[in-house]
């Protein structure tokens, strides 16, 4: 299948290279010329494990290319993938302008049936959104899908070549045989596909990290709780861990989740709450609480130097001296 991906940041690079590693003609796209050129000589701007290797052999094969040339490279596409970035925006809502203006690119430059993939992390409604954006542009039948990503940065490549399931929100069922061929290289180990309908998969990415993150939350307030009556979080979170109603994963307390995803997430989707006259408020605590976790990190530093009689030490550490004492922290 001929393939571009639209954002070659860590989502669209990871799954570009995988795509054209099963055997499809992949043309990565990005506005970052300097970025393109880097990737066109092999070298990758992210460290990810097993990257650099896939993208050799696939240039080398010629089933991948990179391109600032969106025009040309939605010409040559069955399918698009937007990839680009959705960070937060005003009141804790993902800011979707570039995701839109891509789309709208797209619908101009489109000829023939086309599946667009949104593959950024996207509100309820997007794709809907998108759809309608499109249509009021061009006659073309163009399909807008859902396809969120679940991967992790530093086993991107893993998850991407074995995923625990792959989500597909698609209305016709031409779109789906497209997206169910596309994968099945993926899921030859059975992992499942889910065919729903595009809101509910752009929910399901929301949900799924907005769990994740009130897990964290939660063993982080069993641990300021075991804190003060004396109990050992780390042997509750293990007994606790070994139900397996309950599991392991994220339940290890600390100094709060982080990283690209979990806290624009948690947040836009209280935001989405929000939009529809609803209060989420257990995702507001499990935020309120995360704010107060990197707080307190900064709290315990410095009574620890004070302690020692070095608060001078602490002071130096300049980030977090300004945090403990002003609204932002740092990531
Ligand atoms: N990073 C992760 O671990 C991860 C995991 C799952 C989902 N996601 C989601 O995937 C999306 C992309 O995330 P990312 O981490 O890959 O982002 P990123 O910021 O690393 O990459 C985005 C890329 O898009 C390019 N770009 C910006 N505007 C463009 C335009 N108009 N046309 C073409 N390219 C353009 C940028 O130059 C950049 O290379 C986000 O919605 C994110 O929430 C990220």
């Amino acid at each position: 299948m001929k393939i571009a991906v639209v954002g070659t940041g860590y989502v669209g690079l990871v799954a570009g290279t995988c795509f054209a590693d099963t055997g499809h003609s992949v043309i990565c796209v990005d506005v970052d010329a300097a970025k393109v050129e880097t990737l066109r000589k092999g070298q990758t701007p992210i460290y990810e494990p097993g990257l650099e290797e896939l993208l050799a052999r696939n240039i080398k094969a010629e089933r991948l290319s990179f391109t600032t040339d969106l025009v040309s490279s939605v010409h040559a596409s069955e399918v698009v993938f937007i990839a680009v970035g959705t960070p937060q925006g005003e009141d804790g809502n993902a800011d979707l302008r570039v995701a839109m203006h891509v789309a709208g690119q797209i619908a101009d430059a489109a000829k023939k049936f086309t599946v667009v993939v949104n593959k950024s992390t996207v509100p309820v409604g997007t794709a809907s959104r998108m759809q309608a954006e499109i249509n009021s542009r061009t006659q073309v039948p163009i399909e807008v899908v859902s396809n969120p990503e679940f991967l992790k940065e530093g086993a991107a490549i893993d998850d991407f070549l074995r995923p625990d399931r792959i989500v597909i929100g698609a209305t016709s069922e031409k779109a789906k045989a497209i997206m169910g061929e596309l994968y099945a290289p993926f899921v030859r180990t059975e992992s499942p596909i889910y065919f729903m309908d595009p809101r509910s998969a752009e929910l399901t990415k929301y949900a799924a990290n907005a769990m994740l993150a009130t897990r964290i939350s939660f063993m982080n307030e069993v641990a300021m709780l075991c804190e003060k009556v004396g109990a050992d979080v780390d042997a509750v979170r293990k007994a606790m861990g070994s139900d397996k109603r309950i599991g392991h994963p994220f339940l290890f307390p600390g100094v709060g989740y982080g990283g690209s995803c979990f806290p624009k997430d948690v947040k836009a989707l209280v935001a989405t709450a929000r939009n529809q006259g609803l209060d989420f408020s257990l995702l507001a605590a499990v935020d309120a609480v995360n704010d107060r976790q990197k707080r307190l990190l900064g709290q315990k530093a410095k009574a620890h130097f004070e302690a020692k009689g070095e608060l001078q030490r602490f002071s130096s550490i300049k980030s977090y001296e300004r945090a403990l004492h002003g609204p932002t922290l740092p990531r």
